[in-house]
């Protein structure tokens, strides 16, 4: 039976996961998202057309790959509907290839003014995307939320009027000066939309689980498109300062229906820098003049939000924590061309607290706050890479930069990004070892 291949962030997001995804793609039949929402957004560019993927997951950009949207992803529909509408004017047949689980979790409009209501009550914001993300995993786990199936039930308007009102009420209590929430969230708006959204998205939903087993078992390749990151992960992350799902690869298994078994390559995703949008923790920050260079030079503003991203050096104190919690047996170093525009580069190989040096990552937020980042430092310069088609093509420099990488992690460097457009992208052996 095939073996599912899987992508994960392993910082704070926006590690190019979607590119790795769009190259796996070329030989799979299926690629699934299994956790998140409208709150990712993955870049990949295809003959000079950019497309933000929020929803569907990137494989469907090969042409020839099912998209499907797994239990665990929490659904805009407004937000899918179009991105439907923009790849159908791009040429892809989306109703042959995109699929939907009919136990993905809606988001309704209180979702979305719940967490911005939420945001702007805290102390110590969060930086949510505010696309009701938070809201609707509320929801989910209070069991007060509403799946795709249930779009389709006979008591849809009831219930719908239940959840509606019972929002209302806790919404004026947020915001008891709010006068006009029976316009914002009048029932049979939502109703009329929600009811339109049901008939629009009726032929992709299928039985996910069911599905996806029925392929593997008939030896078709499928893979799946992490969302978010290791570092933004509910329980593993930096809590508060995370999503409100499990980018990692549990989440995978459980936002998916796959189970440990059905797992082949575990496949880590990083960029040759760090950076991270939205507030908390981030030891490798660099909140002067080169990292305002990193964030130009990687052009590093949100594709969900435009926030520009913090930027800084790579930590492989947080990448070695990604390794274990994942069980990573690959990685994707992207964005090897723009930290090679630097004349030297550093890498975080442990972090100091207050005198005592580790190489253990914490997620407790008192010592993430104080450690100082132990640098070692790198040749630059590596100058154009646009030629380079092979690892043994690339200068000596990057070479050496990849390899330690390798080394500290202890597993291999499969793909390594060269640039942005799909083709910029050296893959190696599939059976190599580190170097
Ligand atoms: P994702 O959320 O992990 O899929 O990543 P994003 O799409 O949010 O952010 C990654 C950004 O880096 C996008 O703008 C990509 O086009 C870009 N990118 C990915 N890999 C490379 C690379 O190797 N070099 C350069 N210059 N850009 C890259
Ligand atoms: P991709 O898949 C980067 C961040 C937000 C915020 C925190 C919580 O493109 O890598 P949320 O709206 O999820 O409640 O916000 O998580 N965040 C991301 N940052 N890339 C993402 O997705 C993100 N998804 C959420 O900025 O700090
Ligand atoms: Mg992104």
């Amino acid at each position: 039976m095939s073996k599912v291949d899987v992508v994960v962030g392993c910082f704070y997001g926006d590690e190019g996961k979607g590119k790795v995804i769009d190259y796996l793609a070329a030989d799979a039949d299926i690629a699934v998202r299994a956790t998140g929402g409208d709150n990712a957004g993955h870049t990949i560019k295809v003959d000079g057309v950019k497309y933000a993927m929020r929803l569907i997951p990137s494989g469907i950009l090969s042409g020839h790959t099912v998209g499907l949207i797994g239990n665990g992803v929490v659904l805009n529909p407004k937000v899918l509907m179009d991105e439907i509408a923009n790849l159908t004017a791009h040429g892809y047949d989306v109703g042959r290839y995109l699929k939907l689980s009919e136990k993905a979790h809606v988001i309704l409009p209180y979702h979305r003014m719940m967490d911005r209501a939420l945001e702007n009550t805290r102390k110590a914001k969060i930086g949510t995307t505010g696309k009701g993300i938070g809201p609707a995993y509320c929801d989910k786990y209070e069991r007060s939320g509403l799946r795709v199936e249930e779009l389709y039930a006979p008591g849809f308007r009831d219930r719908l009027k239940t959840l509606v009102e019972a929002k209302k009420a806790l919404l004026k209590f947020y915001h008891p000066q709010e006068e006009d929430l029976d316009d914002t969230l009048n029932f049979e708006s939502i109703y009329d939309a929600y009811s339109a959204y049901a008939q629009q998205l009726k032929p992709y939903v299928c039985d996910a689980v069911t599905y996806l087993h029925k392929a593997l078992e008939q030896d078709r390749k499928v893979v799946v498109e992490g969302a978010q990151a290791t570092l933004l992960d509910i329980d593993f992350g930096s809590y508060p300062f995370v999503t409100s799902s499990n980018p990692t690869i549990g989440g995978i298994l459980t936002g998916t229906g796959l189970s440990p078994l059905d797992i082949g390559n575990v496949y880590g995703v990083i960029k040759a820098y760090s950076s991270r949008v939205g507030e908390g923790p981030y030891v490798t920050e660099l909140t002067d003049a080169t990292g305002d260079r990193i964030r130009e030079l990687g052009h590093e503003y949100g594709t969900t939000t435009g926030r520009p991203r913090r930027c800084g050096w790579l930590d492989l104190v947080a990448l070695k924590y990604a390794k274990r919690v994942n069980g990573l047996t690959a990685l994707s170093v992207n964005h090897l061309d723009t930290v090679g525009k630097f004349d030297k580069i550093k890498i975080c190989v442990a972090y100091d607290c207050e005198g005592t040096i580790t190489e253990d990552f914490t997620t407790n937020l008192d010592v993430l706050n104080r450690a100082r980042p132990v640098y070692k430092e790198f040749a630059g310069s590596f100058g154009d890479l646009s030629g380079c088609r092979t690892f043994e093509e690339l200068p000596r420099a990057a070479r050496e930069y990849i390899g330690f990488i390798e080394q500290y992690v202890g597993i291999p460097v499969r793909f390594i990004g060269t640039g942005a457009e799909r083709e910029a992208m050296l893959v190696r052996d599939k059976q190599r070892t580190i170097c």
